[in-house]
């Protein structure tokens, strides 16, 4: 499967660096950016083939849209007459509805909506996905096997994509906030911070394995540490007391809230 993207920002940038990390080279990817300079440091930063005229895309299968959601009606009026109907245009516009998009293409146009996490970049990514009817399951399947290189696929009903940023989206932000602010203590017992973030990031790590491999309830896997009269339940109840939880679905809410 060939892959040519539309933009090349931070993550157009990350995904092309999760392909790349995974196998796929210069002859699969291709990028076109409308800054020629641009395009030069891109391609001399990753193995993707410059596209110099947006009518390049002929030759690949995928089409991503990596632009800015404001940019869409203008880069739709270059592109429309290039894409063709076997190709299959994929957005990760932010708020940008499989609807929008085609509304500004040919009807028969094949379209998914993506909404990765730069986390893609390492090939630890998360990809909801959704689909128009006229992408078949076979092509379902090929775009799996591909943007499984990226991370891990979830088809989903594209009403709950406005959800995505909050869950898998943003959240690593709130991630790296709790690392840092984690990492800020560690600093303040005398642990250098290097070995903290490499530590604290190793704990995450196996906290997450925990859940996926015991399938146990977070609430078993939290009171397996916590044992009666010990230092855990201590923080835990800290926790609650300065609403942890709390801040965290409030978090959620906000992000929702802004992408409806
Ligand atoms: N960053 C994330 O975590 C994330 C996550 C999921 C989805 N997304 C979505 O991904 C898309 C890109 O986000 P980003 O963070 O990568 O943004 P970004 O770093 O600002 O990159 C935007 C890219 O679009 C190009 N572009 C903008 N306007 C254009 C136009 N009129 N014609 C041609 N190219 C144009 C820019 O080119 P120039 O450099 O020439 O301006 C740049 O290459 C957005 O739609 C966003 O909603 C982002």
């Amino acid at each position: 499967m060939k892959i040519a993207f539309i933009g090349g920002g931070k993550m157009v940038s990350n995904m092309v660096k999760g392909f790349n990390r995974g196998g796929l080279q210069q002859e699969q990817l291709g990028v076109w950016l409308r800054d020629k300079e641009k395009l030069d440091v891109f391609t001399e930063n990753h193995s993707v083939t410059p596209l110099h005229k947006i009518s390049d895309i002929a030759t690949y299968d995928v089409v991503v849209l990596g632009i800015l959601p404001k940019s869409l009606r203008e880069v739709a009026n270059k592109l429309r007459k290039h894409v063709q109907p076997h190709q299959i245009l994929i957005s990760i516009l932010g708020g940008v509805t499989i609807d929008n998009i085609d509304d500004l293409f040919a009807e028969d146009q094949k379209i998914v909506r993506v909404m990765p996490n730069t986390p893609v970049g390492v090939n630890q990514g998360v990809l909801p996905m959704s689909n128009n009817v006229l992408v078949s399951k076979k092509e379902k399947k090929l775009l799996e096997e591909t943007f499984e290189i990226l991370g891990d696929v979830h088809w989903i009903d594209e009403s709950l994509m406005y959800t995505m940023p909050g869950i898998t989206g943003s959240s690593p932000a709130f991630i790296y906030m709790l690392i840092e602010a984690m990492a800020d203590n560690a600093v303040s017992v005398g642990v250098d911070r290097e070995t903290a973030y490499q530590m604290i990031s190793e704990m995450l790590m196996g906290a997450a394995a925990m859940v996926q491999e015991t399938k146990l309830h977070p609430g078993v896997l939290k009171d397996q540490v916590t044992s009666p009269g010990g230092s855990t339940i201590q923080g835990v109840m800290t926790l609650e007391k300065l609403g942890f939880r709390n801040a965290i679905i409030e978090a959620m809410n906000a992000v929702h809230e802004k992408n409806k």
